[in-house]
């Protein structure tokens, strides 16, 4: 890999060990993946690295000494390094649990809760200490993190970088935590895939004949295409109804889910696809497919594996609520009660939490018997296989099974949810 003389002197190790230690590791993984060069970043969206891989966290980690922990677990090293600070803006995904609803949260099982509740508060110490702003999100663009078309970032959360490339037209790479954080504390990434412009060039044309009417049809159609493209870029062609924000995030984190969409094009909606020449940089497509009512029931069908009606669990939330979607919750749950023994758990970050407390929709959902959490994931609900879940993310039904093991999971609109929770019955349909 070609370096400049200021990346020679940080890989020497004049900025530290630490940035060494992160060039070391950046480099390697651009040489694995044919990058050429390094480009520098001001956008990092890291995974606050000690949830998701409880094997090292047991082998290695000390809660009285992180730095030791990130030296071995993350910087591969074993050698304690000392991160003094980041050197791009970061944000950080989520930390697996709420503190206050800790309890309700799976995050702690098979460890000791008393242990683990210190860990969480050891490493959000550390991320502050460090420089990395806690957003605490799989959403950083809704609050905050808002990259510009072009942007070279280093982000991690499938969903946040399929919304990233595609909606915002800024470039990232899936990254996985250890490449977060070299980029994190060099300011570098390595410069292949997505931040190449030949490799956003639309390849897939999904022809839209059954108009996406509301936001389950945006993640019903990105859960069909997912399965269809898998990594390739999609184009989708046709569509005339009205996107919005949450229908693009949809469209994000199901393509993400069933498949590996990182980047999509829709025909005058998305910033690199003004015309059908430009999403495919004036080439063919190599495939060409029709979204029909067929292929949309048959998506619907899929997300929904459950025998049983009666609802043990409400799940909202993925990819994280902005304040509009809890406005709208609030808004049907006036009045109302969550039926006795069903839980509604809705999934946001702290700082639309904190919007809705002011708004008074959090007096509203807490009023009516739901929970507004936050620093976490629906997937981390402790819940058992025989539950029956009602969620309207297409990711959250089709990860669940593989991932958690969950067997009983209705899918369908927000609404059908809500009405679920009050009733203690699911009647969605499509
Ligand atoms: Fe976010 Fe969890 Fe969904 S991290 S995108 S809420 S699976």
């Amino acid at each position: 890999m070609k370096l400049t003389d200021k990346e020679k002197m940080m890989l020497s190790g004049e900025e530290g060990d630490a940035v060494q230690k992160g060039m070391e590791l950046l480099i390697d993984y651009g040489e694995a993946l044919g990058a050429e060069k390094l480009i520098d970043t001001n956008n990092v969206h890291v995974l606050t690295p000690f949830y998701f891989y409880p094997d090292i966290l047991n082998k290695y980690l000390d809660i009285n000494d992180i730095d030791d922990f990130i030296s071995k677990s993350v910087l591969n090293t074993d050698n304690k390094v000392i991160v003094d600070r980041v050197k791009a803006f970061t944000t950080s995904h989520i930390p697996a649990v709420d503190l206050e609803y800790f309890d309700l949260l799976e995050a702690s099982k098979g460890r000791d809760p008393d242990n683990f509740y210190e860990m969480v508060v050891q490493m959000q110490n550390y991320c502050t200490r460090i420089g990395i702003n806690m957003s605490a999100t799989c959403t950083p663009y809704t609050v905050g993190n808002v990259p510009i078309k072009g942007e070279h970032c280093a982000w991690t959360e499938s969903s946040a970088i399929s919304y990233a490339n595609s909606v915002l037209g800024a470039r990232t790479n899936i990254e996985g935590d250890h490449s977060s954080f070299a980029s994190a504390i060099t300011g570098k990434t390595a410069y292949w895939g997505m931040h190449l412009s030949k490799n956003r060039t639309g390849e897939i044309m999904i022809d839209v004949e059954a108009q996406p009417q509301d936001t389950m049809d945006w993640d019903l159609l990105g859960y069909y295409t997912g399965f269809k493209v898998g990594l390739k870029v999609p184009v989708y062609n046709n569509i005339k109804t009205t996107a919005n924000m949450r229908r693009l995030m949809a469209l994000c984190s199901a393509g993400a889910a069933s498949g590996a969409v990182i980047m999509y094009h829709v025909i005058g909606i998305t910033p690199e696809a003004n015309t059908i020449a430009e999403a495919f940089r004036n080439k063919k497509p190599v495939d060409i497919m029709n979204y029909s009512k067929t292929e949309r029931e048959e998506s619907y069908n899929k997300l929904n594996c459950s025998s049983s009606d009666n609802i043990d669990f409400v799940l909202l939330g993925c990819p994280h609520y902005t304040i509009q979607e809890i406005n709208y919750i609030a808004n049907i749950l006036e009045d109302k009660k969550v039926a006795d023994g069903v839980k509604l758990f809705i999934f946001t970050n702290m700082q639309h939490k904190a919007l809705a407390k002011k708004s008074g929709y959090l007096d509203t959902i807490e009023r009516s018997g739901g929970k507004l959490i936050i620093d976490s994931c629906p997937l981390n609900t402790k819940i058992s296989p025989s539950n029956v879940i009602a969620t309207d993310s297409a990711k959250i039904s089709h990860t669940s099974g593989g991932m958690k093991g969950w067997k009983n999971v209705w899918y369908g609109r927000t609404k059908e949810c809500i009405e679920a929770a009050i009733s203690g019955k699911w009647r969605g349909e499509l």
